[in-house]
């Protein structure tokens, strides 16, 4: 059995050492964990006025402090650490998140589906869709509005993800339900971790609607958070149910897959 679960949090915009600081105090009320997941963008906020004001926040993946901020919450609760930040690389930014586990990273994803007036603000994500072997559990990462494209989960389970963690910072109302689609159809557990409140920067108004939320493979809701309130969750998931793709003893949704009429 593995202990996983979620923070959900209220970043200020641009407040990265106050942001960590809430994210520890929360995390204060557990011992220790196998895999945490935070939000997308956990420590910067997400209502950038530009590329160039992304770009002043964003840090490169395995040298900033947000790197340094999750190799202590992993240490400190022996967990593999998934979050979102500003990632920038040469002349791009990328919307993207971290896998850290001791003092190690462990994987690094740019989002591949960019929403709104992210487009603006980011460059497309050019990594491929990994799975992370690790702590004794096959971790995809994918970021908020990924969701929407049901390719990003499967192509996720087909690599042989058990459990995938899905930083957010949800402004649509879907996602919780949809996620219980995408770990049914893929027999996977999600952990979806968002983020509350609101943002209003130059005319750009954002509200975060919560409901961090723990899928499991038989698409039942483990754990759901409510829309207002900071939250820390943790369920206890058997990772090797995901292992067995056969839904009866006739059906088995990976060998069924009628790819020569997919595009
Ligand atoms: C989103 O992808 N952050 C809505």
């Amino acid at each position: 059995m593995k202990k996983v679960g979620f923070v959900q949090n209220h970043p200020i915009f641009g407040e990265k050492e106050k942001n960590f600081a809430q994210v520890e105090k929360l995390l204060n009320n557990t011992e220790s964990a196998d895999l945490i997941v935070l939000p997308e963008l956990f420590a910067t906020g997400y209502t950038f006025e530009s590329k160039n004001e992304a770009k002043k926040m964003a840090e490169i993946v395995d040298v900033g402090i947000t790197f340094e901020f999750l190799k202590k919450i992993s240490y400190q609760k022996k967990a593999v650490v998934v979050a979102g930040y500003v990632e920038k690389n040469g002349k791009n930014v990328y919307n993207s998140s971290m896998m850290v586990y001791g003092n190690q990273l462990i994987g690094n994803y740019r989002k591949l589906h960019l929403f709104g007036n992210e487009t603006q603000w980011y460059d497309k994500g050019n990594l491929p869709l990994n799975v992370y072997e690790i702590n004794g559990m096959k971790i995809g990462m994918m970021i908020c509005y990924d969701w929407f494209f049901p390719e990003v989960a499967r192509t996720l389970m087909l690599k042989g993800t058990e459990i995938i963690a899905h930083p957010c910072n949800l402004v649509m109302p879907y996602c919780p339900d949809a996620m219980v689609t995408r770990c049914l159809e893929n027999k996977i557990y999600a952990i979806t971790a968002n983020r509350i409140g609101e943002e209003e920067r130059a005319g750009n108004k954002n509200y975060f609607i919560g409901k961090s939320q723990i899928t499991s493979f038989d698409g039942k809701k483990l754990s759901s958070a409510p829309e207002t309130d900071l939250v820390i969750n943790f369920q206890m998931i058997d990772l090797s149910l995901t292992q067995n793709k056969n839904i009866n003893p006739f059906n088995n949704i990976v060998n069924e897959r009628r790819t020569d009429f997919f595009c």
